[in-house]
């Protein structure tokens, strides 16, 4: 008895051994696994990641687009910033950009993906804005980072593959909720739906507005410039 008693502790230690090296293998195994259960392709190393100064031929770029903007479409600077900066705080890679007019926003954004080694989607209905959103994206060096789609994006998107980790929403408000229901469920867990005009526009866009307040997503209105941008993230 006493023998078979003094073996217990051995016996354990086999069994917490072996219990660790399962667990080791098990989460090695789970480290792997994100990169092959990916619905899409993560973005390829031609996009670059690196840090990106604001040039003045970017800033050129964008001062540029502005002063042509006389619809005023193009996002606030501060709104373009805080895009920016929350593509590089979420390390987003695959980001949608509903509605590019003439790459104002896009150019922001892709200063984020350029940074995370991400790749920005942008569709614009209008083909001469298309054209030229393409042209300032490339004048700024980003036709790398942001593909320029030409058309409807409530046909366009289901022609992108796989899922995206960031959305921008900036097209006709009434289109706002339709648009939501159509990304939502290839919005990743922990991705970020962002979107333009909730607080100046508001009343164009109650049924979008009441939607992102549902339980499957954390949101918050913020107004980096005058025109409000909400953003929520997938649970
Ligand atoms: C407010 S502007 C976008 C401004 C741009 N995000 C920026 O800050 O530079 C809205 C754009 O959405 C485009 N748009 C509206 N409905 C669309 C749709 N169904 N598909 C693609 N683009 C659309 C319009 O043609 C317009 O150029």
């Amino acid at each position: 008895m006493a023998a078979s008693r003094s073996a217990y502790p051995l016996a354990l230690a086999v069994l917490a051994l072996g219990l660790g090296i399962f667990g080791y293998a098990f989460l090695e195994r789970r480290g792997a696994a994100p990169a092959e259960a990916r619905i899409s392709a993560p973005p390829t190393a031609a996009a670059g990641a690196g840090k990106v100064d604001l040039t003045s031929e970017i800033r050129g770029v964008l001062a540029s687009i502005k002063a042509a903007d006389a619809g005023q479409l193009a996002v606030s600077q501060e709104d373009g910033r805080f895009l920016r900066a929350l593509v590089v705080t979420a390390r987003a890679r695959r980001g949608l950009e509903i509605g590019s007019a003439s790459g104002y926003s896009a150019i922001w954004m892709g200063l984020g993906f350029r940074e995370t080694g991400g790749r920005l989607t942008t569709i614009e209905y209008d083909p001469e804005r298309a054209r030229e959103a393409a042209r300032n994206i490339e004048r700024a060096g980003l036709n790398d980072v942001v593909t320029v789609v030409a058309g409807d994006a409530f046909s366009e998107i289901s022609r992108l593959p796989g899922s995206f980790d960031f959305v921008f929403l900036d097209a006709w408000k009434k289109d706002y909720r339709r648009f939501f229901d159509l990304v939502f469920p290839r919005l990743d867990r922990g991705g970020l739906f962002t979107a333009h005009n909730v607080v100046n526009k508001r009343d164009e866009m109650r049924e979008f507005l009441e939607a992102i307040e549902g339980p499957e997503l954390l949101t918050s209105i913020v107004s980096p410039g005058s025109e409000g941008m909400s953003v929520s993230v997938r649970r």
